[in-house]
């Protein structure tokens, strides 16, 4: 607790219902924001799904109510990035019902002073005003996707035409190729305009990002949109994501790294979501082997197309690697990152982990799957500079020299320019600094809505 801890809780005694999108990279900004307005002084109250509900044994302090969501048993196993889209638009549809039901169940009880969702909740804005209750949204990217995003709105064919704000201009055509990659793009496209849509109906939009890091970004949403928005973030640098992991993080991965130089391991990890077939997992190993380095590399369970774990990895390469390499199912990723024998992160660029590599100041090898992840992984390599782009196909020999010129050559510059955005990551959340005066203002928001 950096800011937080030497605060004097504000004990007002509202309730606040939270209501996280099921998806690990949304699950742990959530649950940290709730802890963030716990410590404020609200009674936190969180509705989730069935589907990826959170262990509700680390946070006694919240109540839990769940809801169904009409995934199934067997669908739910089988969620992969081609079907998540589809899978959130459904739910969008399942909940309504059961999510109402609960609400309106709470609010018999006691009055709440606003609902708390994720953007990508956007059926929950009816349900809000059909109660007659506030809503904010907690939005769990990047600023920077979002005029990219609106741009969207006017058709994905018109992006261009619309660029023309200069932050928009970063984007290369095969970025935005990315962000519709995989899944039909009718579902993407119903899933970014009613999120939008739905953001802009909100009473207020919470960011877990600080503005300096985005502001060109901030001042193109204060501009298109009514509402106000509060980057509040790194949630990460006021409570850890550790305890709403979905997954057990092997700790053995820290007393490998433990063992391992100063900045000589590379650390791999794609998040919880992404897939990636055979051959482009053979091209990643053998990338990782040619580059000669350390590593330690999270293959989730299920994230290689037709394996259950290992089985897809070449034949050789555990002989070719040998004691250079830790492969573990799901890692202490915020602790990894702090680890000073880490020297880069190969990422896809989820907003968590690309905000989490630059508050450790780990320069990055940026292989963005999907969604917002081209558009954060061009921030990191054209804006922040503390990255490099591999856009191409998964290719052995690109990948082994891009990691050997990082952790050999370009590190370090990288390292040297992310030290003056974790000074200004600091900065923020102090008294007096943006972040720590958005959190005031959102607290203060919430506080005038009457109840
Ligand atoms: C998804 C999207 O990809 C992302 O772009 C969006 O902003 C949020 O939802 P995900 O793909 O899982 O999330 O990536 P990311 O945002 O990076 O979140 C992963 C989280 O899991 C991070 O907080 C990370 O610390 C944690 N993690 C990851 C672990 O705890 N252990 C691991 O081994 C890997």
């Amino acid at each position: 607790g950096l800011a937080l801890a030497a605060m004097e809780p504000r004990s007002n005694n509202r309730r606040l219902v939270l209501f996280p999108l099921p998806f690990q990279g949304h699950i742990n900004p959530m649950l940290q924001l709730a802890s963030i307005l716990y410590t404020k002084g609200f009674k936190i109250i969180i509705i989730h799904t069935d589907f990826n509900s959170p262990n509700q044994s680390n946070y006694p302090q919240f109540t839990f109510r769940s809801i169904s969501d009409g995934l199934s048993k067997s669908k739910n196993g089988g969620l992969n990035l081609e079907t998540t889209n589809h899978a959130i638009n459904f739910m969008n549809k399942s909940c309504i019902a059961p999510f109402t039901v609960c609400l309106a169940k709470l609010l018999e009880v006691e009055p709440v002073a606003c609902l708390i969702s994720d953007a990508l909740w956007y059926f929950t804005q009816s349900v809000a005003d059909s109660l007659k209750l506030k809503r904010i949204v907690l939005r769990t990217s990047s600023m920077s996707c979002i005029p990219v995003y609106a741009a969207f709105v006017g058709g994905e064919k018109s992006y261009f035409k619309t660029a023309i704000k200069e932050e928009l201009a970063l984007m290369t055509e095969k970025d935005i190729e990315k962000v519709y990659k995989n899944g039909s793009e009718k579902s993407k496209e119903e899933l970014i305009c009613n999120m939008i849509k739905e953001t802009k109906a909100a009473s207020g939009i919470i960011f877990n990002t600080f503005k300096e890091l985005e502001e060109p970004a901030f001042l193109a949403i204060s501009q298109d949109f009514q509402n106000p928005s509060f980057p509040i973030g790194p949630f990460h640098k006021y409570f850890p994501a550790s305890s709403s992991s979905l997954l057990e993080q092997d700790r053995s991965s820290i007393l490998w790294l433990d063992k391992q130089p100063v900045s000589s391991v590379v650390y791999v990890s794609f998040g919880s979501i992404a897939q990636m077939g055979e051959a482009e997992f053979t091209e990643m190993a053998w990338g990782l082997a040619n580059s000669k380095q350390r590593f330690l590399w999270v293959i989730r369970p299920g994230s290689v197309s037709g394996s259950q774990w290992l089985e897809s990895l070449p034949k050789g390469f555990e002989e070719e690697v040998g004691e250079r390499g830790c492969i573990v199912k799901w890692a202490p990723q915020q602790e990894v990152l702090a680890h000073q024998a880490i020297g880069c992160f190969w990422t896809h660029n989820g907003w968590n982990s690309t905000l989490e590599s630059i508050c450790e100041g780990v320069p990055m090898i940026c292989s963005p799957c999907s969604y917002d992840q081209p558009i954060n992984a061009r921030y990191v390599t054209d804006v922040w500079k503390v990255g490099v782009m591999l856009d191409k196909e998964m290719n052995r020999e690109e990948t082994g020299i891009a990691i050997k010129c990082i952790m050999e050559k370009e590190g370090s510059e990288m390292r040297e320019r992310s030290k003056s955005l974790q000074e200004k990551v600091n900065q923020s959340m102090q008294k007096g600094g943006t972040a720590y005066q958005s959190l005031d203002n959102l607290v203060d928001c919430i506080l005038s809505f009457s109840c």
